[in-house]
């Protein structure tokens, strides 16, 4: 059975993003459609919503729950590290306001047999992007155990990293893993059992690391935030939810970055030039759901949004 994913934060999403019912707005991670189909409630029949995701099976059934807001709901299958060609692409130049939903979703933990979760067994992919290039399996048997090591760090601050990275390379050599079961195993057994977390399973922040690799979630979202601001008018507003620490901090970072105007040549951490602010905060501190929420949705328990505005 598909599992439809059960969207976070509606109302504060609405509340902050939604500043024209006759706006043109970007669901940038459209998933399954939860978000979008709120958005498109509040600005029919005048809004225009275009929604993104890099997921075709998301994309087929979030065109089936939109489909009745016809022809002001264009869904796109594209990267939203893409967003300003899309919109150029359509006739677009700027629009009233973007959100992102970072991370997974429960349809694709869940039902779409790609291996995200460890609490199943299937094989070891992990692309959201069926066209993209390397699957975790790749990562997994291939890279070298100096770079695993670095990436169960980088991606996951995880404190076994080196344990980990060495039990697989032990591993492979009798064979490669394979399956999301083999290597939840594995890395269950790399870490001392008296270390394993109380509230998660130790596999975890492996599978969460090896997916911002497979899916390049980190330099996606950087790459998106340099573009954002452009791509607003003047009011338009940027929500984005994030799932973890290294997600949020690029985003904190780069609203700090908009409302010190400072521009940073590319990749390199050194001030170029200072300008007006591009965007200014909406609140000093992400927001989080309420209890209610986190009662019905542990998913969100995780989540944190911050808002911006464009001056
Ligand atoms: C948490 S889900 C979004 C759920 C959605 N808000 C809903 O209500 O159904 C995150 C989505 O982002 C998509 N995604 C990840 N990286 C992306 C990218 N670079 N561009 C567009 N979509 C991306 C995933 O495929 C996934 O469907």
């Amino acid at each position: 059975m598909v599992t439809a994913h059960q969207p976070v934060m509606v109302d504060e999403i609405m509340r902050y993003l939604i500043t024209s019912p006759d706006g043109i707005y970007v669901d940038g991670t459209v998933g399954t459609g939860g978000h979008s189909l709120e958005i498109g409630k509040r600005i029919a029949p005048k809004g225009e919503l275009i929604c993104l995701d890099i997921d075709r099976s998301s994309i087929g059934l979030a065109r089936e729950r939109l489909s009745s807001f016809g022809e002001k709901i264009k869904i796109v299958k594209e990267s939203y590290v893409n967003l300003d060609t899309v919109l150029k692409r359509i006739g677009i130049d700027e629009v009233n306001g973007i959100l992102l939903d970072l991370g997974v979703s429960s349809y694709q933990l869940e039902s779409s047999g790609r291996g995200f979760s460890f609490l199943k067994d299937e094989p070891l992919d992990m692309r959201m992007d069926h066209d993209g290039n390397v699957s975790a399996r790749e990562l997994v048997n291939d890279s070298s155990m100096e770079s695993l090591r670095g990436l169960l760090r980088d991606y996951a601050e995880e404190r076994w990293a080196k344990r980990i990275a060495r039990a697989i390379v032990k591993q492979r050599r009798t064979g490669p893993i394979t399956s999301t079961r083999q290597l939840a195993l594995l890395v269950e057994s790399a870490i001392p059992a008296q270390y394993h977390p109380r509230k998660r399973h130790p596999a975890t922040k492996t599978f969460q690391a090896l997916r911002i690799a497979v899916n390049s979630e980190l330099g996606n979202l950087a790459g998106f935030l340099e573009k954002a601001p452009e791509l607003l008018v003047k009011g338009g507003r940027l929500a984005v939810i994030s799932y973890h620490s290294l997600e949020d901090r690029v985003v904190k970072q780069a609203f700090q970055r908009w409302e010190r105007g400072e521009v940073y040549p590319r990749k390199l951490p050194v001030v170029l030039e200072t300008r007006p602010p591009l965007m200014k905060a909406l609140r000093k501190r992400g927001l989080r759901p309420c209890q209610d929420e986190m009662d019905v949705n542990p998913r969100s328990r995780s989540a944190i949004m911050r808002v911006a505005e464009r001056v």
